[in-house]
């Protein structure tokens, strides 16, 4: 098929194995990129994408014999970054155009939200290479850029009060000012304690440490809750045994006493009760209780006949607890 006039003006070298009518047609030379039946994406690693694929070949095979070309971006393109982002270009770029949308998630990807107060910050307040496409390696922690407000604040004064300059201990990355956004890890502000005004805590400015058991605040009600009777009952002062924060005092849960009285949270009697005062009758002495105001003579599982056998049985429900002491048989 080789004709020696075309093998002479073929531009492409000898090995060329493709067939000519890959590329051309007969009418003459000149190459039609949407005539063309070779694909370079299919028949080459490197897909014609973007403006690529609309750019003369030979802006890339200058010599017209197709070979060896890279397919790494940087083998045709200037590294404007001057190597400060790494030659992976594809990591930010592609063949439409050098516009990178998503610059806060090429932030994430080096653990920087760039969020909150810094969405609008200018690139070089922070990228101080002084040409704005150089962006040089920098710690990223907090503190290396903010040094200087942690040592001029005032209110309050984190240096005389020794906080730590790991400033996210205490702020939230995605905030937009110091002053909100407050993260209270010390003493979780849950439940009644949820918009509770940092002064009724921290009654001397600025937030000195404050006593976090519970009593220190509460005593009041302490001394105020009758129902049951906590101080007549020498309830212990450690609120947080019998409850959460939740607003109201309600519900509590007093996981000890299953260990330490009678199992009302696990066994038998587990959802059996609504309240306390359903076994201790008396309010203001817990010392008393009754089992025979649910545990009837006239139970349908009829008592009198259950104990039938029972040496000692008597209805009186000190009795029940001394033979029952787990409320179990
Ligand atoms: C893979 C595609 C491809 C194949 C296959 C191919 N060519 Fe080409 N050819 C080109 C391109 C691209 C040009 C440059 C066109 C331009 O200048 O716009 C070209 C240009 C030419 C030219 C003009 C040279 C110049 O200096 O203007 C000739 C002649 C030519 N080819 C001959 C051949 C012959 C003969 C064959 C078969 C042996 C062949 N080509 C196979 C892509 C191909
Ligand atoms: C944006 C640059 C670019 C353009 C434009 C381009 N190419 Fe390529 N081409 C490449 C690269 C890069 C390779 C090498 C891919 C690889 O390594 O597998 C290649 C490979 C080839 C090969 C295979 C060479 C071989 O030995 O395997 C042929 C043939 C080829 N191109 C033809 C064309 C033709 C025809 C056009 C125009 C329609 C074109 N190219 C346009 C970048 C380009
Ligand atoms: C083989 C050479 C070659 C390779 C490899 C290559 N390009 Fe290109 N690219 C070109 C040429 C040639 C142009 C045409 C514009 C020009 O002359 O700069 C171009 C154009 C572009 C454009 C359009 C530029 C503009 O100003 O509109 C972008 C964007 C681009 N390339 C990105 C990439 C990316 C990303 C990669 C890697 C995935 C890549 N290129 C790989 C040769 C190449
Ligand atoms: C970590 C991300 C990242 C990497 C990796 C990266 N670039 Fe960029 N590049 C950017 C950003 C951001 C811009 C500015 C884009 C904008 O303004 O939207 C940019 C812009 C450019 C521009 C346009 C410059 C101008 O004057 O507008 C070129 C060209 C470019 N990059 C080439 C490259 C090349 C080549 C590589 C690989 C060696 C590369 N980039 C790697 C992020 C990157
Ligand atoms: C509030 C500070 C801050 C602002 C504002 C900021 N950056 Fe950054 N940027 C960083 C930090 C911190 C890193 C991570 C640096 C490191 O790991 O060395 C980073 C990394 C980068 C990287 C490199 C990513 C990589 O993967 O290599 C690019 C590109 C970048 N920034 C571009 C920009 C551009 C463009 C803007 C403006 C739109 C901008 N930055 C605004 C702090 C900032
Ligand atoms: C690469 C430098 C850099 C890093 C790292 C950085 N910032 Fe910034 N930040 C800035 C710049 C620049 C500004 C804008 C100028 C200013 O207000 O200080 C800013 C502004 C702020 C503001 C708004 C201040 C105001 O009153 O408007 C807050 C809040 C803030 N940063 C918190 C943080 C926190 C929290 C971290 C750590 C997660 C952090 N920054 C890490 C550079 C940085
Ligand atoms: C132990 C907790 C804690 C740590 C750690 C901490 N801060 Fe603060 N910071 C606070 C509190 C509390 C406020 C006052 C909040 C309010 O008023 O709502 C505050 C307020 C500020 C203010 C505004 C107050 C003023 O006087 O201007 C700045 C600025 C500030 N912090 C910067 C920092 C920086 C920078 C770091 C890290 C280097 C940091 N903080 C670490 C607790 C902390
Ligand atoms: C419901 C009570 C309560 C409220 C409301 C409260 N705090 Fe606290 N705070 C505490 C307790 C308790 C501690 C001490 C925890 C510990 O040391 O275990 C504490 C500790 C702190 C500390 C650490 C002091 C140090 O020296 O380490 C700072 C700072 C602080 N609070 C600031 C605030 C700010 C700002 C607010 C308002 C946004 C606030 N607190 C609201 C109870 C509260
Ligand atoms: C041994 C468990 C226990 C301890 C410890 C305890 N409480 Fe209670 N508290 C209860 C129970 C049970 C209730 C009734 C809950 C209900 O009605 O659902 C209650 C209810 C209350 C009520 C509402 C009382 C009323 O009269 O309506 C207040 C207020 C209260 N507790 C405050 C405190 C405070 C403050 C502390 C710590 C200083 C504390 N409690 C410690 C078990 C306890
Ligand atoms: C530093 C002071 C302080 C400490 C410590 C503290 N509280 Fe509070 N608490 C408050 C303040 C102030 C309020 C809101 C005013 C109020 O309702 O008494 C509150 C509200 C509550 C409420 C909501 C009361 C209601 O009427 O709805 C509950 C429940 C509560 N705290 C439980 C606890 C428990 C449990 C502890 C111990 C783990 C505790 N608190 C420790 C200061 C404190
Ligand atoms: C199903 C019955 C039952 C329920 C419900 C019950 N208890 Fe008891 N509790 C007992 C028994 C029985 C004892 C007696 C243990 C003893 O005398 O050794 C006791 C003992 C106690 C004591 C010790 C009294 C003392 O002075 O020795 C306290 C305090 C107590 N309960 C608190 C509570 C609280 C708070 C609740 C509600 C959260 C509760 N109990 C619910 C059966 C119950
Ligand atoms: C609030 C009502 C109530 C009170 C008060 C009460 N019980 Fe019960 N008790 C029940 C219920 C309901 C069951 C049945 C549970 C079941 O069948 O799962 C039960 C079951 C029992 C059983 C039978 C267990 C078995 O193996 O079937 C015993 C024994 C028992 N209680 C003892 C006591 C003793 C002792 C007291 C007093 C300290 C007491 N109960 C107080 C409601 C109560
Ligand atoms: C002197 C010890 C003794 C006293 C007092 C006693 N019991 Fe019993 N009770 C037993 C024995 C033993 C059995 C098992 C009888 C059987 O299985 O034949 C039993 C069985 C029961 C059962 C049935 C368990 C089942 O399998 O259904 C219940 C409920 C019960 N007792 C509740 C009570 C209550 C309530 C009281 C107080 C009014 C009480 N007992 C007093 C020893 C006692």
């Amino acid at each position: 098929m080789s004709h020696p006039i075309l093998a002479q003006t073929n531009p492409h070298g000898a090995d060329l194995v493709i067939d000519c009518n890959q590329c051309h047609n007969s009418g003459s030379w000149n190459i039609s990129l949407t005539d063309m039946k070779f694909d370079h994406s299919r028949e080459t690693g490197f897909p014609l994408e973007g403006q690529h694929g609309k750019i003369d070949c030979k802006k890339c095979h200058e010599k017209l014999d197709f070979k060896g070309l890279g397919e790494a971006c940087i083998n045709c393109h200037l590294d404007v970054h001057e190597m400060s982002v790494g030659d992976d270009c594809k990591r930010c770029h592609n063949a439409n155009n050098w516009l990178v949308n998503d610059l806060s998630e090429v932030h994430a990807e080096n653990g920087f939200l760039l969020e909150g107060a810094h969405a609008v910050v200018s690139c070089v307040d922070c990228h101080k290479s002084g040409n704005s496409l150089v962006w040089d390696r920098m710690a990223g922690s907090c503190s290396d850029c903010h040094m200087k407000d942690y040592e001029t604040t005032a209110s309050p004064n984190h240096k005389e009060l020794g906080y730590s300059t790991d400033c996210i201990e205490c702020h939230s990355p995605m905030s937009a000012v110091w002053n909100s956004d407050f993260f209270h890890y010390f003493f979780p502000l849950t439940g009644g304690h949820n918009g509770v005004s940092c002064i009724d805590c921290h009654s001397n400015q600025p937030y000195q440490q404050a006593n976090s058991e519970c009593i220190s605040c509460h005593q009041k009600d302490y001394d105020a809750a009758l129902n049951p009777n906590h101080k007549q009952l020498g309830f212990p002062t450690d609120c947080a045994l019998c409850h959460s924060t939740q607003p109201g005092w309600k519900p509590a849960l007093y996981d000890d006493h299953d260990q330490d009285f009678f199992p009302i949270y696990s066994g038998n009697h587990k959802g059996a009760w609504s309240s306390c005062t359903e076994c201790h009758t008396n309010p203001s002495n817990f010392s008393q209780f009754s089992c025979i105001d649910c545990h009837e003579h006239n139970d349908p599982r009829d008592l009198a006949d259950e104990h039938d056998d029972v040496k000692g049985y008597v209805y009186q429900s000190q009795a029940c607890f001394e033979c029952h002491p787990k409320g179990s048989e």
